[in-house]
C-alpha cells in the first residue's frame, strides 16, 4: 500500500500492521505528512473544536536517584545545583496558577526521596481542600503500587509516566542497568487500573531509535490506550552521554503526533516544551498537528534554570505571567482559544 492508503487506512481502523507503521515511518515524504497533519488537525477539532486544554506545570525537585542517560538532572550530573520545593512554595505556585485561571496544577519531578507518600500525600490532599475544583497531575516517576494507590485516595487524578520507548533493547540503551521496561509497564498499568488518568510518552529520535521502535511504541499506544501522550524530540543534554548526539527532528516528531491523533482521536496530546525548545513555531506546528494541550510552566523563577532536562530548554528566564502570556498568545495567533476548563478525558 502506499503512504497515503496507510494513513487513511490506519484513520478508518484506527489501527496498522507493524510492517505498515515501519513503512511509514521508514518512507514517509513531505506530502504524506502534510496530508497526516490535515487528517489529525481534523479530527483534533471535531473532537475538542478550537479550544486547548492549559495545565499549570510546577518542578518541585530537580533531585533524582536515576541515572538516565539522556536526561540532564540525571543523579551523576554534578553540574546541576539541586533544589527542592517546600510544601509552602507548591501550595503558593498552585495559588498563583489558580490565579491565571488554572484548572490542573501537574507537579513534575525527579524520583526524589524526600517525597515519601506521607509527604505528598498532605501535599495532594492540601492543594484539593485549597482548590476543590481543580485537578491534579502527578510526575514523580517510578513508585510501588501501594503508593500509587494511597496518592489517588489523596485526591490525584492523573498520572503522566512516560514509557519512552517500548522496545526492550532501545530501552535498555538508554537508561542504567537498575531500571528496566518491565518495571515501568508494571507501574503504567497499575497507575491506569487504580483509576488514574494515566499518560505515557517517548521521544522521537533518541539515540539508536530505528523505524521499528517507533512501530512498537505505536502498537504499545493502539493496546495501552492510554489517556494521555506525552511526545517530544530528544534534545541532548550537556554533562551527560548524549550530550553529543543530534536533537531528533522536528518533522518526525510532529508527524508522529498526527498519526497518534488519527489512531487515539480522544487522546490528551500536549505541545510539548522540548517541541518549542526545538524550534520557535514547534508548540503551534504541534497544536496544528492535532495537539490539544498545554503546560505552560508556572515554576518560581529561580529554579528554572536548574531544571534543565536538555540545552536551551525555554522559557527558564521567565515567571510565571510570562509564561502563560507566550502561550496564549502563540495560540490566539493561529486561531486557538486557551480553555480553563479541566479538560478530563471523556471516553468516546
Ligand atoms: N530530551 C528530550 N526529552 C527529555 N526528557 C528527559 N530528558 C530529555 C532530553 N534530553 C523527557 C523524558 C522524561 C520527561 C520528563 O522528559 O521523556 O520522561
Amino acid at each position: 500500500m502506499k503512504n497515503k492508503e496507510l494513513i487513511l487506512k490506519l484513520d478508518k481502523e484506527k489501527s496498522l500492521e507493524k510492517p505498515e507503521w515501519i513503512t511509514l515511518f521508514e518512507t514517509a515524504d513531505d506530502e504524506d505528512r502534510e496530508m497526516a497533519r490535515h487528517l489529525a488537525q481534523k479530527i483534533a477539532k471535531e473532537q475538542f473544536g478550537n479550544r486547548i486544554y492549559m495545565r499549570g506545570l510546577i518542578e518541585i525537585s530537580n533531585i533524582c536517584k536515576n541515572d538516565c542517560l539522556y536526561c540532564g538532572i540525571r543523579k551523576s550530573n554534578c553540574n546541576v545545583s539541586r533544589y527542592r520545593m517546600t510544601k509552602t512554595q507548591i501550595f503558593e505556585c498552585c495559588e498563583i496558577g489558580y490565579k491565571s485561571g488554572f484548572r490542573t496544577f501537574v507537579l513534575q519531578g525527579g524520583e526524589d526521596g524526600h517525597f515519601t507518600d506521607d509527604i505528598l500525600t498532605e501535599i495532594v490532599s492540601g492543594i484539593k481542600e485549597k482548590f476543590p475544583d481543580c485537578a491534579i497531575t502527578l510526575s514523580l516517576g517510578e513508585r510501588s503500587r501501594e503508593s500509587y494507590e494511597k496518592l489517588f485516595k489523596a485526591g490525584a487524578d492523573r498520572y503522566l509516566l512516560r514509557h519512552e520507548t517500548a522496545t526492550r533493547e532501545h530501552y535498555d540503551k538508554l537508561h542504567p542497568e537498575n531500571l528496566s521496561l518491565e518495571n515501568r509497564m508494571e507501574c503504567l498499568k497499575n497507575l491506569k487500573e487504580i483509576g488514574f488518568q494515566t499518560g505515557c510518552g517517548m521521544m522521537i529520535g533518541s539515540p539508536y531509535q530505528t523505524a521499528e521502535n517507533l512501530a512498537n511504541d505505536m502498537l504499545f499506544l493502539e493496546e495501552f490506550k492510554p489517556h494521555m501522550i506525552g511526545i517530544g524530540p530528544f534534545l541532548p543534554a550537556e554533562n551527560t552521554p548524549f550530550e553529543k548526539e543530534k536533537a531528533g527532528s522536528l518533522e518526525e516528531t510532529l508527524f508522529v503526533l498526527s498519526l497518534v491523533r488519527i489512531m487515539l482521536p480522544n487522546v490528551l496530546l500536549p505541545a510539548t516544551t522540548a517541541l518549542g525548545t526545538l524550534s520557535k513555531d514547534g508548540r503551534q506546528r504541534a497544536i496544528l498537528s492535532g495537539a490539544n494541550v498545554m503546560m505552560p510552566n508556572i515554576s518560581p523563577t529561580e529554579n528554572r534554570k536548574n531544571y534543565a532536562l536538555y540545552n536551551d530548554k525555554i522559557g527558564t528566564g521567565e515567571d510565571a505571567e510570562k509564561s502563560v502570556e507566550n502561550v496564549v498568545n502563540s495560540l490566539k495567533e493561529i486561531g486557538y482559544e486557551p480553555t480553563v476548563a479541566r479538560g478530563d478525558y471523556k471516553e468516546n
